[in-house]
């Protein structure tokens, strides 16, 4: 049974095969993969976007949606093997991704680090606590990675610069008043390499470096698939004749949970909101967001407000790649 948890788990392929088919979605082509059947949406952290197109992704492909609110209406949760739940954890994953597969045909889950340590975070216990137990297909609707995000990301690249292999992906650290979560820079560390960008990585200082699991498969992709990862603090070098600029905030992971100790490094990056200016740099770049987003911390206003942003068009193609991936799991036999 095939699972959605990981971009990384999909070759490039199949990874195409289903922008084609979201494309096709975004184009008017119609599906009832869903008839009769249910996902189950669990959310561990607030949404506005992955909530709302998956939920209306289902209805469109004919199924139907329950959302769980998993901080207030279901039961707290426990997701370690051997635990003795003498805490406030009132079931069980063996259990509760048991039972939910009794009644759906596909479950999605959203769950952010705790931010308390990241050795832990790392492994991405609660999703692969459920994939382990579940007996459908699990999809990840943000965790340490957005696949999801990603897909729409590639969708709305694909669509502005055709074939993007070759083409120069500028991700680029942004301020924010806290430190963030990683995996949307995980997330599209891996598309762009896997699909064989020419990928700079902007950061303020060598603390902003992405867990190596990412780095590596990253390098690892653009080995095998062409493309190229560099890593640099130098802005003129980063934003000179890129195509694409993907803009992220993310705390510094040897600092996570301890934030503290993070401010001389994220002090260095103060500048490094996207401006004309820097967007004057590139060679005339689309630029992006996964949003939600705050305007003239992370990307100012007039750059927002150009012909050159796609946030709001990746945002719209998060409900046609996510009815291309319900469609594909739905469909195993
Ligand atoms: N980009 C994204 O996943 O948006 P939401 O957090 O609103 O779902």
């Amino acid at each position: 049974m095939r699972n959605f948890l990981s971009t990384a788990d999909w070759s490039r392929p199949e990874l195409q095969g289903v922008l084609d088919r979201a494309a096709a979605f975004k184009d008017g082509a119609t599906s009832r993969a869903l008839e009769g059947k249910s996902i189950a949406l669990l959310f561990f952290n607030p949404s506005l976007r992955t909530r709302s197109s998956f939920d209306i992704g289902a209805h469109q492909l004919g199924g139907h949606a329950i959302v769980l609110d998993a901080k207030g209406q279901t039961w707290p949760m426990e997701f370690t093997d051997g635990t003795v739940m003498d805490g406030t954890a009132e079931e069980h994953v063996r259990e509760s991704a048991r039972v939910l597969s009794q009644y759906v045909d596909l479950i999605a889950i959203r769950c952010f680090p705790d931010f308390v340590d990241w050795k832990v975070e790392r492994e991405d216990p609660l999703i692969t606590a459920f994939a382990a137990h579940a007996t459908v297909p699990v999809i990840n609707m943000e965790t340490i990675v957005h696949p999801c995000q990603e897909l729409a990301l590639m969708l709305a690249m694909q669509s502005r610069l055709g074939d993007v292999a070759g083409k120069e992906f500028l991700l680029t650290w942004v301020p924010h008043p806290k430190p963030l979560n990683t995996a949307v820079a995980n997330s599209a560390l891996l598309i762009a390499s896997k699909f064989g960008m020419n990928i700079r990585m902007l950061i303020p200082d060598d603390v902003y470096r992405l867990d190596e699991r990412y780095m590596g498969a990253a390098e690892n992709f653009v080995a095998e698939g062409g493309g190229s990862l560099k890593v640099t603090t130098d802005v003129k070098a980063a934003y000179d004749g890129a195509d694409a600029v993907y803009a992220k905030s993310w705390g510094a992971l040897p600092f996570f949970g301890q934030w503290d100790g993070e401010a001389p490094s994220r002090a260095k990056g103060a500048d490094f909101m996207i401006t004309p200016e820097k967007m004057a740099m590139t060679n005339n770049a689309v630029i992006s967001h996964c949003l939600p987003m705050r305007r003239n911390v992370k990307i100012a206003d007039a750059v927002v407000d150009s012909p050159a942003f796609m946030g709001i068009e990746e945002a719209g193609n998060r409900l046609h790649v996510q009815k291309a991936i319900m469609e594909n799991l739905a469909g195993q036999a």
